[in-house]
């Protein structure tokens, strides 16, 4: 990490309060480490919003018996345009599959291959966080 940098906030005593509370119930050690990480996340959702390349993790979950879901899935994960890092499978139970990609992309691309994947008949539940070190903003 560079150099620290001090600086003070004024806010209001509820405010800070409610802040401090939820610190605790989350068991951030200071408040330091609580405003690193809530700039952090707005600093990655600049990323997202501005259509910056972001990382996407899709995870899936389905019924592998559904006729041809799963070299649907599979042809899906080679014809988009992001890149897919990594595909996790996982056998849930007899008729139940947990299947999670990892995939580069800007964030408009990861939405539409998301979409792509969780439409597909017999995804029962599928869900899309897009997350980035937050380091490509500009300085
Ligand atoms: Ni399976």
């Amino acid at each position: 990490m560079s150099e620290a940098v001090r600086f003070s906030v004024s806010l209001s005593e509820e405010l800070m309060g409610g802040f401090d509370k939820l610190l605790d119930q989350k068991g951030y050690e200071n408040r330091s480490e609580g405003i690193r990480d809530l700039i952090r996340d707005f600093l990655v959702q600049e990323e997202i919003d501005k259509n910056r390349e972001v990382v996407g993790v899709i995870t899936l979950v389905y019924d592998h018996h559904v006729r041809e879901l799963t070299n649907t899935l599979i042809s899906k994960q080679h014809d988009t345009t992001a890149e897919v890092i990594s595909a996790m499978h996982v056998h849930l139970d007899h008729h139940n599959c947990l299947e999670v990609v990892v995939a580069r992309g800007k964030g408009k691309v990861l939405h539409a291959f998301a979409d792509g994947l969780i439409g597909v008949r017999g995804v029962k539940h599928g869900k899309l966080v897009l997350t980035s070190t937050g380091a490509e903003l500009p300085k």
